[in-house]
């Protein structure tokens, strides 16, 4: 993938002139004097072209189509980190900003869906009301064409839904961009997405083969971007009430501590599925249970099968089950204990902090940890995600995984 930058003389260092008693002489006016070079080198090689387009641009001449050239076949950035902000007050999902077209979107990063979809200027006006045209994405832009044929219609878990049309446009997020991604362009959407006005749509991270787009399902922008990835990898570092990252194509050491805890991604229903194999409740013994759990940032709450929910919750005094709440509730001054999960029989600790998810009334707080009822696997969301830093890996070839190390700072 990287191409040469032919006939220009890149440099990957500079030199300076420093007088020494050693080297070339050069003898002027009766004086001698030398020149020594040194090489001090640069953090990264120096583009020139970019600069002498600069200069010509900035005395009014043309760029020489030359220079024009060397710039198009300059090394495409092959990583990048952008900010994982909280989309509300407690934390409902993590938003990133995402370039679409030539828009400004905030999407809501999402491990747990596969389609990157868009609220629209195709919507109809009731549904438009809620926010200002520049949050609308506008398919009439000139990067963007229409995928003939193809639509989209997606539902989640709680009933909500979008449905529409495809395009294929640019999709930028940091320096990374895929120039005809499919993009998914709400016609019309669940009341939920109107007035969830923290966000512009869904960007999915889960397996390419769960997208919804038909008759011909299309690629998420991960999988269109991993090839050129230095690493096929994108990793999360989401934060409580505050601004955390997600990066794509390298692991950053510097945002975790300790060893990264392994597990073989099966890629079950198209999920970051994994199997814990115990768990065990603050400087509590490990307890025996396996079960099958999805990482998936675009869910608040931490699901666990029944026993092991209603065992942590047995640990902190006051706390109970509220069918009003439909999830636990506990005096909001409770020391939370740790809960933690064994992922490849190595300990993946969660701060208890976390299991504080939102306060519901005067002196009661909702619990982040929740009964998982109802679903055919246990979903960790951001409760359990917060505080780790988690790893997604999809080599080009061979056996995706999921890996979790505790975040260098616990802030
Ligand atoms: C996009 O919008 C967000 C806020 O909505 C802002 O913080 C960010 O700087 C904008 N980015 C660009 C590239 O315009
Ligand atoms: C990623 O880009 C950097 C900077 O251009 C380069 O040095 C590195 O070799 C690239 N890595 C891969 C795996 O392409």
């Amino acid at each position: 993938m990287i191409s040469q930058i032919a006939g220009l003389g890149v440099c990957f260092c500079f030199f300076l002139v420093l007088p020494s008693s050693t080297g070339t002489s050069l003898n002027a006016k009766g004086k001698t004097f030398t020149l020594h070079q040194t090489a001090v080198p640069r953090a990264r090689p120096w583009f020139a072209a970019k600069s002498v387009k600069d200069t010509h641009l900035k005395y009014q001449l043309r760029v020489p189509i030359e220079i024009e050239n060397a710039l198009s076949q300059e090394i495409p950035p092959n990583q990048t980190s952008v900010s994982a902000r909280p989309g509300t007050r407690t934390d409902q999902m993590y938003v990133v900003n995402v370039q679409v077209g030539g828009q400004n979107m905030t999407l809501d990063l999402d491990t747990g869906s596969s389609d990157l979809w868009v609220v629209s200027s195709l919507l109809p006006s009731t549904q438009k009301a809620t926010r200002p045209a520049s949050r609308l994405y506008d398919p009439n832009g000139k990067t963007a064409r229409r995928l003939d044929g193809h639509s989209f219609m997606i539902s989640y878990g709680d009933q909500s839904y979008a449905k529409g049309q495809v395009y294929l446009d640019r999709v930028a997020v940091g320096d990374l961009v895929v120039p005809n991604q499919a993009v998914e362009v709400a016609t019309s959407m669940a009341t939920k997405f109107v007035v969830e006005t923290g966000h512009d749509g869904l960007f999915g991270f889960a397996a390419s083969a769960k997208n919804s787009v038909s008759p011909k399902s299309q690629l998420t922008w991960f999988d269109n971007i991993r090839p050129t990835l230095a690493q096929p990898v994108f990793t999360c570092s989401l934060k409580r009430h505050a601004v955390g990252s997600f990066d794509f194509g390298y692991i950053d050491k510097a945002k975790y501590r300790g060893d990264i805890v392994w597990s073989n991604v099966r890629g079950h229903r198209g999920y970051w599925d994994f199997n814990p194999t115990g768990f065990a409740i603050g400087d509590g013994e490990v307890h025996q249970a396996t079960f099958e759990a999805i990482a998936d940032t675009g869910s608040s709450l931490w699901y666990l099968p029944r026993t092991i929910a209603d065992a942590y919750w047995k640990q902190v005094p006051g706390s109970s089950y509220s069918t009003a709440q439909g999830a636990f509730v506990f005096p909001c001054q409770s020391k939370l204990p740790e809960m933690t999960v064994i992922v490849s029989g190595q300990p993946v600790r969660v701060p208890g902090i976390n299991m504080n998810y939102q306060t519901v009334s005067a002196g009661t707080c909702m619990g982040g940890i929740n009964r998982d009822f109802g679903m055919p696997f246990s979903i960790f969301g951001d409760a359990f995600l917060k505080g780790l830093f988690v790893v997604h890996e999809v080599p080009l070839k061979g056996q995706s995984r999921i890996g979790f190390a505790a975040q260098a700072r616990s802030d």
